[in-house]
């Protein structure tokens, strides 16, 4: 049986993109088979993230109204043997998808892959009640400062409040010396916001920012903090 991980925030821009394409690309570089889904309708970026921007024919919404099957929609993603991707429909008001509709795609998903990580759209919307339905567990993405956590937390309850209580918790965009001197939330206060289990934190690297600008996922580049970091956060998401 796969698992099936919704990856949110709450506040837009917090890196949900950005650690969904990475954990794909190292669940899928240790062999495990990975489906990438983007479902910001309209403000779809997993494709530039993945450096395949070209190669999006069909999109989740023409597997959704018949247009297409799903394996036209399954977009292999260069470089790797076991990581695909469905793109979002560049159409915001593309959004006739009904929760049981994405039940049925991940039911069918899941006979071919081990993970489906679905890239949800900021905050919480009709999308967003679609993309938990078929969830095992939630990764929350957030960033250490005040805007960014309480959102998080609205976005917590929510899922709990849905069933969804299995949640993971990501800081990004970590700036040490800003924390180290208490401008911004620490660790110990975000633990106390959140109920969510840690499960690790990302710096505020350049690195990471040019990588989704090149479109080649950071932990492609082997042997450096990043990768290890990423490998560990991983291995919490994915254990039980
Ligand atoms: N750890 C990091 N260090 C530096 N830049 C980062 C980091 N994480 C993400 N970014 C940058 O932040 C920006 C937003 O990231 P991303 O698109 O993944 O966020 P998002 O939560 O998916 O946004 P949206 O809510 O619009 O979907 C991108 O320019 C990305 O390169
Ligand atoms: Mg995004």
């Amino acid at each position: 049986m796969s698992q099936v991980i919704l990856v949110s925030s709450g506040k837009g821009g917090t890196g949900k993109t950005m650690f969904s394409v990475n954990m794909g690309a190292m669940l899928a570089s240790k062999g495990a088979k990975v489906m990438l889904i983007d479902l910001d309708m309209g403000l779809r970026n997993m494709d530039l993230y993945l450096g395949m921007e070209n190669r999006v024919v069909y999109n989740i919404m023409d597997v959704m109204s018949g247009i297409c099957r799903i394996k036209k929609a399954m977009i292999k993603v260069d470089g790797f043997d076991n990581l695909y991707f469905m793109a979002a429909s560049p159409r915001r008001d593309d959004r006739d998808i009904t929760p049981l509709h994405m039940e049925i795609l991940c039911d069918k998903l899941s006979k071919i892959f081990d993970f489906i990580i679905i890239d949800c759209p900021a905050g919480v919307s009709d999308l967003f009640d679609v993309a938990i339905a078929p969830a095992d567990k939630a990764v929350i993405v957030t960033e250490p400062e005040v805007a960014s956590l309480r959102d998080a937390d609205v976005t917590e309850r929510y899922l709990m409040d849905k069933g969804l209580d299995d949640i993971r918790i990501v800081i990004n965009k970590v700036r040490v010396d800003l924390m180290r001197s208490h401008m911004v939330p620490s660790l110990a206060d975000i633990s106390d916001m959140l109920q969510g289990t840690l499960v690790g934190i990302i710096q505020d690297d350049d690195n990471i920012h040019i990588s989704t600008n090149k479109g080649i996922p950071i932990v492609c580049k082997k042997g450096t903090y990043i990768e290890k970091n990423f490998k560990e956060i991983v291995y919490r998401i994915i254990v039980d």
